[in-house]
């Protein structure tokens, strides 16, 4: 596997490159990216990953500078998983100078549930994503770029973004890697405590049971939504979480779903210190 950090030296690297197929993340890597990184291997004629902690995406209060940094781990993984070409900038070469010019998502599929308990997080991630969209697809004909459904609206905004700036590169998902328990593989697990770990599944039982009953309901969903999902934060709230939100949406834009949709439920929820996001389609 190749390793470069320069916009540079990327563009060398990827000389004669028609069709890359690329897994951005920010790093601290997991199954679930080398289940991306493995998904990506077919699609394209050179694979590649991006290592970068955005700081645009970080609110001021949040995680950037604990954020984990693993890097010989995340070199080793990828190359064990058969990634060709690392593309790894320092914050020099994406952000040279402030960035003042920035991709505004749709406020109707960006400003809700993460968007709005995290406000300017979807703006970040769209700019960054653009940016090393830029670096890795410049002058080629197409690409492919995979984003894993555990961040389930960030997956539907960048690829509303992908449709509506006409860029040509298909975006492919992946589903949610999970531990033998069903919490969902992410790099912020890592913050939990021993206890709150064994407390951490119950996050996505509880969007498990949401589902059952929002299934059940079938028609009569829209009147009995909002009463399903207070009911289903106070029992979250009952085992010392701090949820943000569970709800019951319609799968492509989020929004409260009517009759005869097809539907996730995604929650975001507070345990101590960490915060995780889970969702299940249905
Ligand atoms: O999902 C992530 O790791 C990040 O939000 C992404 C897409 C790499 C942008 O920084």
């Amino acid at each position: 596997m190749k390793i470069v950090h320069s916009l540079a030296d990327l563009r060398q690297a990827l000389t004669g490159a028609q069709r890359p197929a690329f897994v951005p993340t920010m790093g601290n890597l997991h199954d679930g990216h080398l289940a991306l990184v493995n998904q990506a291997r077919p699609l394209g004629d050179v694979t590649v990953a991006s290592i970068f902690v955005n700081r645009l995406q970080f609110l001021p209060h949040e995680d950037f500078d604990s954020y984990p940094r693993t890097w010989e781990a995340d070199c080793a993984k990828l190359e064990s998983a058969g990634c060709d070409l690392l593309f790894a900038p320092r914050e020099s070469d994406l952000y040279p100078e402030a960035q003042t010019f920035k991709v505004q998502p749709d406020p109707a599929l960006a400003d809700l549930l993460e968007g709005a308990f995290r406000p300017g997080f979807f703006t970040g991630v769209c700019t960054v994503v653009m940016k090393l969209f830029s670096a890795v697809y410049a002058g080629r004909p197409e690409g492919v770029a995979l984003f894993g459904k555990k961040d389930y609206q960030q997956w539907r905004v960048l690829h509303r973004m992908v449709e509506q700036f006409a860029l040509p590169i298909t975006v492919v998902a992946g589903e949610t890697c999970r531990a033998p328990d069903g919490l969902a593989l992410s790099s912020r697990n890592g913050y939990l405590s021993e206890a709150e770990r064994a407390e951490a599944v119950h996050l996505s039982l509880a969007l498990r049971s949401l589902a059952r009953e929002a299934l059940a309901l079938a028609h009569a969903l829209p009147e009995r939504r909002e009463a399903l999902e207070a009911q289903a934060l106070a029992d979250l709230r009952a085992r010392g979480w701090q949820p943000d939100y569970l709800t019951v949406r319609r799968r492509h834009d989020l929004q409260v779903p009517q009759a005869g949709d097809a539907l996730v439920v995604l929650g975001a929820a507070r345990l101590g210190s960490t915060r995780l996001i889970d969702n299940l389609e249905i």
